[in-house]
């Protein structure tokens, strides 16, 4: 009997998670993007079926209930894999600095919305008597501490935890901590843009530029997927 792999990816029009939506259509994996929008590229390839996309946007928490991910995935999928990619890395501030609502907001995306899309899938995966698999796209800030960046650094652990939590309930869903390294995305470009008083670790985000210590998104996300056999 064929396997049936339905593959979600979050947070797609660009960074990592462009990338992986790109290996994935590319190698025919038919993969569903969830996130606020797709690339121009990537609404070609939704016309022509060849990835499905889900609008939402993950940090608006009351919304994500709504959104009908059982009905992207085929019912005859017997491994649904979530690749839990889209993330931000603000606000940048100390803590005796940042303001409660962007904090929020940080955890929303970063955590409560992986819980939530993870929940709609083991759902689904259980409806189909199918097995759920979770790449948490994580971050070596969700270990280490860095000045200013409490936000991202806390939000990024709690994601990891809270997967954590449920491989511990739910020993037959398969949860994967993933450390991209650092990458030439946005994010970064953000990092080093910050005020030295906002980010007292800016410089050393200047000197992965400086050094060429950034990696092509696009390379690693094709080491991501080739140690995890996808597709
Ligand atoms: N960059 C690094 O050096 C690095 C290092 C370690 C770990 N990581 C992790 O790798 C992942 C990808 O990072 P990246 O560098 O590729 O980031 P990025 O270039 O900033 O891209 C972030 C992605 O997340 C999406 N996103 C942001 N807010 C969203 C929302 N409210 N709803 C839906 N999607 C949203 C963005 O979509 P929009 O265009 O709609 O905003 C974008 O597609 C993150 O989980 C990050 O923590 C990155």
């Amino acid at each position: 009997m064929n396997q049936q792999r339905a593959i979600i990816v979050t947070g797609v029009s660009r960074g990592l998670g462009f990338d992986l939506l790109d290996l994935l259509v590319e190698a025919g994996a038919r993969p569903i993007a969830l996130g606020r929008r797709v690339d121009r590229r990537h609404k070609v390839a939704v016309a022509s079926k060849a990835c499905v996309f889900v609008a939402a946007d993950l940090s608006v928490l009351p919304s994500l209930d709504q959104i009908d991910l059982a009905s992207a995935l085929p019912q005859t999928a017997d491994e649904i894999v979530l690749i839990s990619n889209a993330g931000v890395v603000e606000p940048i501030g100390t803590v005796g600095a940042i303001d409660g609502a962007s904090l929020a907001a940080a955890f929303a995306l970063n955590a409560v919305a992986p819980a939530i899309v993870a929940r709609k899938l083991l759902a689904a995966a259980d409806s189909r008597q199918a097995k759920l698999r979770v790449l948490n796209i994580s971050t070596g800030a969700a270990r280490r501490a860095l000045p200013g960046l409490a936000a991202y650094c806390a939000s990024k652990a709690a994601a990891a935890m809270i997967f954590d939590c449920l491989a511990a309930e739910r020993p037959d869903v398969a949860i994967e901590h993933i450390d991209p390294g650092v990458l030439d995305t946005d994010m970064q470009n953000t990092l080093r843009s910050a005020d030295d008083q906002a980010l007292p670790v800016r410089q050393l985000f200047a000197g992965f530029e400086s050094e060429a210590k950034l990696r092509l998104p696009r390379d690693v996300a094709r080491e991501i997927l080739a140690r995890a056999g996808l597709p």
